[in-house]
């Protein structure tokens, strides 16, 4: 398999498929589905995390990197899971967190050392979800740094001995099997060694953050990249040529250091783009000169891209994904548009991103086929929309995702944008094929050439419709 035009499918563990009637998704569910994306073409999973955690950040709270939540399954089921992907042909990503641990992990308090700690808040760092970066460990205590909840402190990389462990992580699950990691929260392993405070923010984030650390230029508490060289290629060192995927919450013009060890960093301006074709071009062009683009229009944090763009551009957003070059993950159920939901009540995520976290919904039964007991989040539209009812219609959005993904395999050649203006028409060549999308209002002629593939019938391309030809020029 060529990573360059591979399709990932991430998947949610708690959300996919729960086996045993504990509402929760696990192992064995997974493992029962995994036919459901060998129909529609997938060449690799992503687990988001599937580690024992006390589930204060959705599993991204670890206290063990080598084991499995019994929750979700075992070890050994794990191993078959693995086994059976790759008997099916795709390969499987887990997802590494490098940057903190749980604070339930038995480090924290056997291996203090590990951490980051002060006799009193350090320094005017903020945490990504808000308030300040340093919690006290207990009264009196001292203080502990961590980039995102305060049950997540970070792991201190300037300390060898986390390097060596980490190193370790990596090559226990390379040897159970796995194909490579989506690498967690990457700018995060960039501080200043000597904590120093984030000037004031001479210009709005590129990416959303909560206010007070949006008032901040986070250079030293994130990206340092002196200190990110390093424990990049640590990791990249333990892990060989596995595959490497590294979130980094920057703009692609930032990602030239994380790219010397990593195999390609996730596109976040593209997730946060304008749904207009001049913001889409252009950062399909940066990104193409930035190199080692992963892209993606939907995960677990930001939301859905149905509810983002509206469903009636959901067949030009698919058109859009699987016709980039550079691997592309899609987000479990959005291949069959599934929207945001309500979220929990009470809410289980503190931030709010439970809405993206819905169960997966397999047939129009009840909770739509993905438990026999009562969902940990509720079913959003079973009825509405499920792959059992999609897979049937050859018009649907998941048979369209199939079609395209069939396709994707055939393209080649570097992306050049041809067309972004203001009229809405969004093209790009790949080789002899034209991609064209009308993200506008109004109704374009559809190119001349071979039609290969449109996202709907009619005379010509009218908004959110799109169509891929064949030209010999
Ligand atoms: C990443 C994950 C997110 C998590 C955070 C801290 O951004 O995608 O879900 O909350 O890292 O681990």
């Amino acid at each position: 398999m060529q990573w360059q035009d591979a399709v990932v499918y991430q998947i949610y563990p708690r959300s996919f498929q729960d086996s045993d009637g504990d509402g929760v998704g696990d192992l064995r569910g997974i493992a029962s589905r995994l036919g459901e994306l060998a129909a529609l073409g997938v060449d690799a999973v992503w687990l988001s995390p599937m580690y024992p955690s006390p589930l204060a950040d959705g599993g991204y709270d670890i206290t063990d990197f080598t084991g499995v939540d019994p929750r979700l399954g075992t070890l050994d089921q794990l191993t078959e899971l693995i086994a059976e992907a790759h008997r099916q042909g795709m390969q499987l990503l887990l997802d590494l967190v490098p940057n903190h641990t749980s604070i339930e992990h038995p480090w924290f308090r056997e291996h203090p050392d590990r951490y980051v700690w002060a006799d009193e808040p350090q320094n005017n760092w903020r945490a990504a979800f808000g308030g300040t970066a340093w919690t006290q460990d207990g009264p009196g205590g001292r203080w502990y740094l961590h980039s995102f909840y305060p049950e997540q402190p970070d792991l201190d990389w300037r300390n060898p001995a986390v390097v060596a462990a980490m190193q370790d992580v990596v090559r226990t699950w390379l040897g159970r099997g796995v194909d490579g990691f989506r690498l967690d929260a990457l700018d995060c392993l960039g501080k200043h060694p000597d904590l120093l405070d984030d000037p004031p923010a001479s210009a709005p984030p590129p990416f959303p953050e909560p206010p007070e650390a949006a008032a901040l230029e986070r250079v030293h508490s994130r990206n340092w990249i002196p200190a990110l060289r390093p424990a990049l290629a640590a990791l990249r060192e333990a892990a060989g040529d596995a595959f490497l995927v590294g979130e980094v919450y920057r703009p692609t013009d930032q990602l030239g250091p994380y790219l010397e060890s990593l195999t390609c960093a996730f596109v976040f301006e593209l997730l946060f783009s304008e749904w207009r074709a001049d913001a889409i071009g252009s950062v399909l062009e940066r990104a193409a000169r930035a190199g080692g683009p992963a892209w993606m229009l939907s995960n677990h944090d930001f939301g859905r891209v149905g509810t983002r763009i509206g469903e009636q551009n959901l067949r030009a957003a698919a058109m859009l994904l699987h016709t980039l070059p550079g691997p592309v993950f899609l987000y479990q159920g959005d291949e069959i548009g599934l929207l945001e939901g309500p979220g929990g009540d009470p809410p289980h995520d503190r931030f709010d991103r439970d809405r993206a976290r819905h169960p997966m919904q397999w047939d129009a039964g009840p909770q739509g086929g993905f438990t026999t007991g009562t969902p940990w989040l509720p079913s959003v539209d079973p009825a509405a929309r499920n792959v059992a009812d999609q897979r049937a219609d050859p018009g649907s959005l998941w048979s369209f995702h199939r079609d395209l993904i069939a396709l994707r395999h055939e393209l080649c050649g570097d992306l050049r944008v041809v067309a972004a203006g203001p009229d809405g028409r969004l093209a790009y060549r790949r080789g002899d094929l034209l991609v064209t999308l009308n993200l506008g209002a109004g109704t374009l002629a559809l190119p001349d050439g071979e039609v290969l593939v449109r996202t709907h019938a009619g005379a010509g391309l009218g908004p959110g419709t799109g169509a891929i030809v064949r030209r010999a020029d």
